[in-house]
Formats: structure tokens, sequence, C-alpha cells
């Protein structure tokens, strides 16, 4: 049987690559895919999420747009990094599939509440503002998720956007927050081990030599997106990171995690949007999340390639 899996993103290349695995792996039951804003505005990233469903010849897909905003605080976004579309690199036609109507905080709710308990996983790659206004609007979904499995968030690695903070968690912490408290199993893949699933050029040459659209897709994004982590880190290639989250789904043996807490800095200016995880279990706080710390890269890439050959 399939895993159905709702993915909440803001793409973004590392989405759009994380989203192409998803569609590539028959494993996967994809309901929807909801977006929200982050790496650049939700009028951008509803749009490159049906940019990427065509790229990869299912624009069956039901996309729904979310938050325009976090909870609390103001936008703040990553063209620096993504570029001014979000999906700077190649050149993907305007998307002539449909946006959905509905609003993607009802559609992850009904969902919810329609299908069995326990059944459906989110995959979430960006701030998780949407998560946390269906938990908000409908708290009887907490008890029905199967499990989140978030990218976001950073301990022994430090932050990307701030020394202390990830950027998804940064942009919405209170909604980071709420969605950690609601007591729901929950995957946490922080910077930790995205920082070890490196671009190489190697990896993204076979990328390139795929025959089919997304391959060659995949590379120019990947030209584009590394180039800013390439300067910053020093490292060949830049770290992959949503991608990770899907990955885990499909083969969990490729991470190493422990059980611990986790929890999110609301209050301190400097630390804004911190993952405070108790890796060496110092607190009494009793563990909320299975935190990744590891990954096998080779592994993680050599399933990436596997997949995106299938690919239309
Ligand atoms: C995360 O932030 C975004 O820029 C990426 O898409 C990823 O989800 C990495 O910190
Ligand atoms: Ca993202």
């Amino acid at each position: 049987m399939k895993l159905p899996i709702i993915i909440d993103t803001d793409p973004g290349q590392d989405d759009a690559v994380a989203i192409l695995l998803a569609l590539a792996s028959p494993e996967l039951e994809v309901l929807g895919i909801t977006a929200v804003a982050g790496n650049v505005p939700l009028s951008l990233t509803e749009v490159n999420a049906r940019k990427v469903c065509e790229l990869a010849g299912r624009p069956e897909i039901k996309v729904y747009a979310g938050a325009i905003r976090p909870l609390l605080h103001n936008l703040v976004t990553a063209e620096h990094v993504h570029g001014k579309t979000g999906l700077d690199g190649p050149v993907l036609a305007e998307p002539t599939m449909p946006l959905q109507k509905q609003h993607a905080v009802d559609f992850i709710i009904e969902t919810l509440m329609s299908r069995p308990a326990g059944t459906v996983t989110l995959a979430t790659l960006g701030p998780l503002t949407n998560i946390a206004l269906a938990l908000i609007k409908e708290p009887l979904i907490a008890s029905r998720i199967k499990r989140i499995v978030a990218m976001g968030g950073g301990f022994f690695e430090g932050g990307n956007i701030t020394p202390a903070a990830e950027f998804n968690i940064y942009v919405d912490p209170h909604a980071a927050r709420l969605v950690l408290d609601a007591g729901i199993p929950f995957t946490l893949i922080p910077l930790d081990c995205t920082h070890q699933a490196l671009t190489t050029k190697a990896r993204v040459e076979k990328f390139r030599s795929m025959e089919n659209n997304s391959g060659p897709a995949t590379a120019l994004m990947m030209d584009f997106f590394e180039r800013f982590d390439v300067e910053k880190y020093g490292t060949d290639g830049g770290p992959l990171h949503d991608p990770c989250v899907i990955a885990w789904l499909l083969r969990p043996e490729l991470f190493t995690s422990r059980d611990v807490n986790v929890v999110v800095e609301c209050e301190s200016p400097l630390t804004m949007g911190m993952t405070v995880v108790d890796w060496w279990r110092v607190t009494a706080r009793k563990p909320n999340a299975t935190v990744c710390r590891g990954i096998n890269s080779d592994g993680f890439f050599d399933l990436l390639t596997e997949r995106l050959a299938k690919l239309a």
C-alpha cells in the first residue's frame, strides 16, 4: 500500500527536487501540495509548485495556496539564495494546470478528518505556518496525523539565516513551536543532516545527462542554487536540504537519529528561531521528536538519481 502524504512547501529549488522525488516514487501517494510563503512570497511559491508538477509530467496533482505570511512576524524571504522567482536556473514554462480554489489549511483539515486516523503523513519543506493554522482551526487533526517529517532547525551545526537559526524555523518560530508542542509524531531533519548531502559536481552531472526533462532541469536548478552555499561554506556543491524529507520516508535507514526533546526559541532576539535540541538528554523534558543527525549521502544521491531518471 502506498503511503499517503501531503507536501507543504515554499519552492525553492531544493523543494522542487523534493517534489520531483516524491512524484517519482511509487511508494508514495501525493494527496496534494500546499504552498506557503517562505523562500519567496506565496504568489510565487504556489506557481512554482505547479511548474514542478508539470515538469514531472503530473499536471493532475492538486496544488493549494496557504498562508501569505507567518503567524506573528513579518515575512522574511531568501531571494539571495533562490533568485527572484525562487526557482531561478532552468526556464520553466508558466503552468497551465489550475491552482485549487480551496485554501491549503482547509484542504489539510478536510483530508485529515476524512481519511482514516493515523494514515496521512505531512512532509513539510518550509515554514510551518500552514500546519500551525490547521491545528488552530481544527485541533482534532493532531491525533489523526500519522507523522510530520520536517526539514528545519540545526543544533551542533548552528543556523544558516542567523548564527542560531535555520531558515524554515526562523521565518515562523511560533508556528514551529506550536506544531512541535502538539504531541504529533515528529521527525526533524536539521542542517546537521542536510549539510552532509552535498550536490557535488559528479552528482549533478548525473542529473544533467538524464534523457528526460526533470534531470537536466534539476542540474540547472542546482547550478544556480548551490552558488551561494559553495561560496559560503567552501564545499564541492551545496546542501540539498528538502529532498532529505522524502528520502527519510522512503529509506529511513539512510539516517541516524535520536528521540529527544526540541524546543523552539521564540523570545530572545539574538537566538530567535533556534531549535534547542536536548541531544545529550540533560533535561527532564520528554522526547517530542526523532531528530536526525547523519545521512548516508551516497545512498541518498543514488536513490535520488535512480528516481529522477524515471520521470517523464
Ligand atoms: C531550508 O530553507 C530554504 O531556503 C530551503 O528550501 C530549505 O527548506 C534550508 O534552511
Ligand atoms: Ca524549502
